[in-house]
């Protein structure tokens, strides 16, 4: 049946959001999203201080108090090499099962190789994998093999070394941890939601992750970057931005990388990730034209949606980012994953400390019987 209505009302009255707006489902220590002041903090850090951490800083940060062993950032970086080392042997023999599915769909089913036992390490194990199963993933799509990781380089250098073959410069691993960093965590969005539901059960933190990652892959979600790119390659010149725009509009559409559930302003991680991609010397003229095209689809969005701010979400500038420090556009929610495990094994385990299974109610709205 299909609802289109944002809010439902029964006969008695009363109303539910369909999407869950304004309703708060967890406390957690982790992340906390301002909407109207466009401010993220992570555990008591404004997200434009951690902006220069490295990921694996920021890992020490979220799992702090929460994993049953607290780690540093050297330990956490020592532990991630070694895991990722075991991860790339667990995935080689898997490879020639990816055949035919989309990069989201091939690391859906790497993940699902791990077990769900319980190990002190378990959030380590899946915070290293994904890189090793992305970059492999990745190169597959180019008929490329995968590259063995090298244990003893932080995470970012490590994901770009096993993605180009070589290791890359400093400018672009900066890049890359900014933007892991910056998508870390985010409050109680889709993917985190579906992980701590998924972990409330104890259903076990890989089976909890899949379940984030079924929920980031959506275009509404975490699969917008890729589109955000198609859409520029489309406009393709500056005096096609507005005719574009206008008829996508026309036609219904939404702008790929603009708007926000809970931000009423600017998506505070578009900022960071402009700043860390503007650092970057080749970036082939995509930011002055990018930077075009946001102009005109914010004053767009104003004209036609007067009552609803639509503002630059942190997608638009992921699009180019990773663009520029060379990730294929269909591998995009694979990276946004990557950075993301940190906040769902952090979030799992949260969830196992609060041991409340998520249950909510529906409301039946169809007939009784006679
Ligand atoms: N382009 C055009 N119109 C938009 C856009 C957009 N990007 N976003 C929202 N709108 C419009 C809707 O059509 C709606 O109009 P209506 O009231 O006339 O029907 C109005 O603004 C309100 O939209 P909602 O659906 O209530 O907004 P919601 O909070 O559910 O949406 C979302 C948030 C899903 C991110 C939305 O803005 C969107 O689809 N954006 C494009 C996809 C995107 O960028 N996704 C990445 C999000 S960031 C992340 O999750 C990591």
């Amino acid at each position: 049946m299909n609802i289109p209505l944002k809010t439902l009302e029964s006969p008695a009255g009363d109303v539910f959001a369909a999407g869950l707006e304004g309703i708060v489902a967890a406390e957690t220590v982790l992340s906390h999203v301002d909407g109207a002041a466009g401010r993220l903090v992570l555990r008591g850090h404004q997200l434009e201080q951690l902006a220069d951490w490295s990921f694996e800083a920021v890992l020490a940060l979220l799992w702090r108090d929460l994993a049953r062993e607290n780690l540093d950032e050297t330990q956490i970086r020592l532990r991630l090499g070694a895991a990722r080392v075991v991860a790339f042997e667990r995935m080689t023999s898997a490879l020639p099962a990816l055949d035919g599915l989309s990069q989201v769909e091939a690391l859906r089913l790497l993940l699902s190789l791990l077990p769900d036992v319980e190990t002190e390490c378990h959030h380590l194990v899946a915070v290293a994998s994904v890189p090793v199963f992305a970059a492999a993933i990745a190169r597959r799509g180019r008929g490329l093999d995968p590259v063995r990781p090298d244990a003893s380089l932080g995470a970012a250098a490590d994901f770009l070394r096993m993605l180009h073959g070589a290791e890359q410069g400093p400018e672009k691993v900066r890049a890359l941890e900014t933007y892991l960093v910056t998508v870390a965590d985010h409050g109680l969005n889709a993917s985190t939601f579906a992980t701590r539901v998924i972990a409330s059960t104890q259903a076990g933190l890989f089976s909890s992750v899949i379940g984030g990652l079924c929920a980031l892959k959506g275009p509404l979600h975490g699969g917008a970057p890729g589109p955000v790119l198609d859409m520029l390659d489309a406009i393709r010149s500056e005096e096609n931005i507005a005719p574009w725009l206008t008829e996508a509009l026309d036609r219904g559409e939404r702008l790929m990388g603009f708007g926000h559930r809970i931000y009423r302003v600017r998506d505070p991680r578009a900022d960071a990730l402009k700043r860390a991609v503007s650092a970057l010397r080749d970036t082939g003229g995509r930011i002055g034209f990018a930077e075009k095209v946001e102009a005109q689809a914010l004053a767009l969005l104003a004209e036609r949606k007067p009552l609803r701010p639509l503002q630059t979400n942190v997608e638009f500038y992921t699009a180019l980012l990773l663009e520029a420090v060379g990730f294929p556009r269909e591998s995009f929610t694979n990276v946004f994953a990557a950075g993301r495990m940190a906040g769902w094994t952090a979030h799992v385990l949260e969830q196992d400390r609060v041991g409340r299974l998520i249950r909510p109610q529906s409301r039946y709205v169809g007939r009784m019987p006679a």
